[in-house]
């Protein structure tokens, strides 16, 4: 007979670290650093939401449990903002859920729709924490390459498809290459989870974050897809509300009580505050977000720039949403071993290729939401001084 011992389950076993939290150890042990790693903006809330949640009657039943898929005075401005801006047609076949943030959104869905040992389709280059939670939940990712500007090929997602496939995964605006996936690649993909009966999962935590002539869709909104296709938003990114754990799904109906059996029992229900808090950043609306695009699109063009003074050794192309670039570089080191000494000698921080699968070859992510116009300057010289002086 084995001998007992105190251990992790294998499956946790088998999840890759957390790669944040591993950065922000080594920031921490080099104070002045500027992380240019998580995916942060450099806001906070609109003013207006610190100013009327600190006007709250605190005798009131804030402190209380409240409606496990969210208050109805949150859901319904939610739906208002899918109908008008996602033109997605809350209807009876439809259902939302407010969840503390998009990243328990995800994990809602895996719970609801995959059993062990399914297989969800995820494109490379991923968003970390989706492999992460496919893989909680003893499930397989089946990791299909998107092309050299990191859109994704149809062809290779057919391909990938077997009868255990239960749902195709978009992020667009995508994390961590900033790609904007083409609105028909969307609408082939959408189409082809309802051929083969399987779900479009679309995560659209920085819908609001793209660039030039560039407009978000939203699969959600193609018509008669509301059977198979969910839909992922947040605050976090748009509102400056990353801490205040807001964010929603849209789901088709028959997934409400799966979804809500999840919740319950891990939630229970989202932060009552937060929920008050994300009203009123929602009455504000998404003109809060556009005020700072501007900014944040000076810092990419800038960053670009300076990234192709360096081309001989770095390479990217110029994607046109959310806040990364996914840069290649010409070396034989490891991502790890840059990221390293980027931080240790260097004093900036990004995040390894490998955290998102791109294990052939040296990649790093730049995240520049984190910078304002000040900070920009010294974090890209940082940067691609460190690049420069580490790889030639
Ligand atoms: C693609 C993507 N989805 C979801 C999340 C998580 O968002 P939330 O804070 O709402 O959980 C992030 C955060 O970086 C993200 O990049």
């Amino acid at each position: 007979m084995p001998i007992k011992s105190f251990n992790a389950s294998q499956r946790m076993e088998n999840v890759q670290p957390p790669i944040i939290s591993i950065v922000s150890d080594l920031i921490k042990k080099n104070p002045g650093t500027i992380s240019l790693g998580q995916g942060v903006v450099y806001y906070g809330p609109p003013q207006r939401v610190i100013n009327e949640i600190n006007k709250l009657n605190p005798s009131s039943d804030y402190h209380a449990y409240s409606e496990v898929e969210g208050i109805p005075k949150l859901r319904s401005i939610i739906s208002k903002k899918l109908r008008h801006e996602n033109k997605i047609n809350m209807n009876e076949k439809y259902d939302l859920v407010v969840t503390a943030g998009s990243n328990m959104a995800f994990m809602n869905v895996l719970l609801a729709i995959a059993d062990p040992s399914d297989e969800i389709i995820l494109l490379r280059p991923y968003y970390f924490n989706h492999e992460m939670a496919i893989n909680m939940v003893n499930c397989k990712s089946v990791i299909v390459d998107t092309d050299s500007d990191y859109q994704p090929n149809l062809e290779k997602i057919i391909n990938s498809i077997t009868p255990k496939t239960k749902a195709i995964v978009t992020v667009s605006p995508n994390n961590p290459s900033g790609a904007v996936y083409k609105k028909k690649m969307l609408e082939k993909i959408n189409a082809l989870c309802k051929e083969k009966k399987i779900y479009h999962i679309s995560d659209e935590a920085y819908e609001y974050f793209t660039f030039g002539e560039i407009n978000h869709f939203s699969p959600g909104s193609i018509p008669d897809s509301s059977d198979y296709t969910i839909s992922l938003y947040s605050l976090s990114k748009a509102y400056g509300f990353a801490s205040w754990r807001i964010g929603y799904m849209v789901i088709p109906k028959h997934l409400s009580l799966s979804v809500k059996k999840a919740q319950d029992t891990y939630l229970i229900c989202p932060t009552r505050i937060s929920q008050e808090a994300a009203i009123i950043a929602l009455e504000v609306g998404s003109e809060y977000t556009n005020e700072f695009l501007n900014r944040i699109e000076y810092v990419r063009n800038k960053l670009y720039a300076e990234l192709k003074t360096i081309n001989n050794i770095c390479t990217t192309p110029l994607t046109m949403g959310a806040f990364y670039f996914l840069i290649k570089l010409k070396t034989e080191l490891t991502s790890i071993e840059i990221v390293d000494k980027l931080i240790n000698k260097y004093k900036i921080a990004v995040i390894p290729g490998e955290t998102f699968g791109m294990n052939n070859g040296c990649y790093l992510r730049v995240g520049y939401g984190s910078l304002d116009k000040k900070m920009s300057d010294i974090g890209i010289q940082r940067l691609v001084k460190g690049l420069k002086e580490i790889i030639s």
